[in-house]
């Protein structure tokens, strides 16, 4: 499972994953440069190679690959791998350049590794299926296996980020989970209506100021297209991005329609 590091109990929960279904546990920690925007965190991102170290052999990891970034992106390094479309709707609108950072690397690194399994968290959940998009496309033989969503007792998504809110940041972070579990059960009551669901939850972050929403969408989960009536037997997610002071935040919930 490729990471960034700083890993938490998301990360974790993957390895558990792999533990289970794989003969072989291998986890890669590299901090990607071309995945950054120039204004973006690259250099603040929190780095612990020690603690992470730790937690992989606690957690029964076999194998850590741990590259350079020469070692990833030489001096004459110019190959890139673009998904041209679901690349950049939602959050490739805000972040135009993000995954083509992430699946260029995520193919060096398949390169690299050579896995018959993938796996990925929920958490980012268009990355998954740009990156289905892109296994299929290039026709390598890898399976994705899509871990759900670790939370915090509160509710707040697991994120290496959230280390960088304040104590005050980090209270008002719960509205993204929130927003969303109303978003289901608006959905559980009979709304089918997309563009009334936004609305409602819209409301709850122009009360709250000092959370700034760059967006938030309901989308087919499986071909990530936005959707304006909901079918009963589909599956969509709700996705959400936010900046809560200076740190973005984004989370997602996946809810059937039955
Ligand atoms: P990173 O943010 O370190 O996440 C590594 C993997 O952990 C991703 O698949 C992500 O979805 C998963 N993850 C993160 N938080 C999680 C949570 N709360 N619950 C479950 N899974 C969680 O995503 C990246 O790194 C990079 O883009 C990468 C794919 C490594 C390419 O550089």
């Amino acid at each position: 499972m490729p990471t960034m590091g700083y890993l938490h109990n998301g990360h974790i929960s993957l390895i558990e994953e792999s533990k289970k279904r794989a003969d072989i546990t291998i986890v890669s920690i590299f901090v990607n440069p071309t995945q950054f925007a120039p204004t973006e965190d690259f250099k603040a991102y929190p780095r612990d190679i020690e603690r992470d170290l730790r937690l992989l052999e606690q957690a029964g990891t076999d194998y850590l690959f741990y590259p350079s970034a020469v070692d990833i992106y030489p001096n004459n390094f110019q190959t890139y791998v673009d998904v041209t479309e679901i690349a950049k709707i939602i959050e490739g609108e805000f972040r135009p350049t993000h995954f083509k950072g992430v699946t260029t690397i995520v193919s060096i690194l398949f390169n690299c590794v050579k896995p018959d399994l993938a796996f990925f968290g929920q958490k980012d959940a268009q990355q998954t299926s740009v990156i289905k998009r892109m296994i299929e496309d290039l026709k390598y033989e890898i399976e994705v296996v899509i871990c759900p969503i670790i939370r915090e007792a509160d509710g707040l998504a697991l994120s290496s980020r959230n280390v960088y809110l304040n104590p005050e940041e980090r209270e008002k972070a719960l509205i993204l989970n929130e927003s969303l579990k109303q978003a289901e059960d608006i959905i559980l009551s009979g709304e089918r209506n997309t563009v009334t669901i936004i609305k409602k939850i819209n409301n709850n972050f122009i009360k709250e100021k000092s959370v700034h929403l760059n967006y938030i969408r309901i989308v087919n989960a499986d071909t990530f297209k936005e959707a304006d009536k909901l079918e009963t037997g589909k599956d969509y997610y709700c996705l959400v991005a936010a900046k809560v002071g200076s740190t973005r935040l984004i989370d997602n919930r996946l809810i059937h329609i039955k």
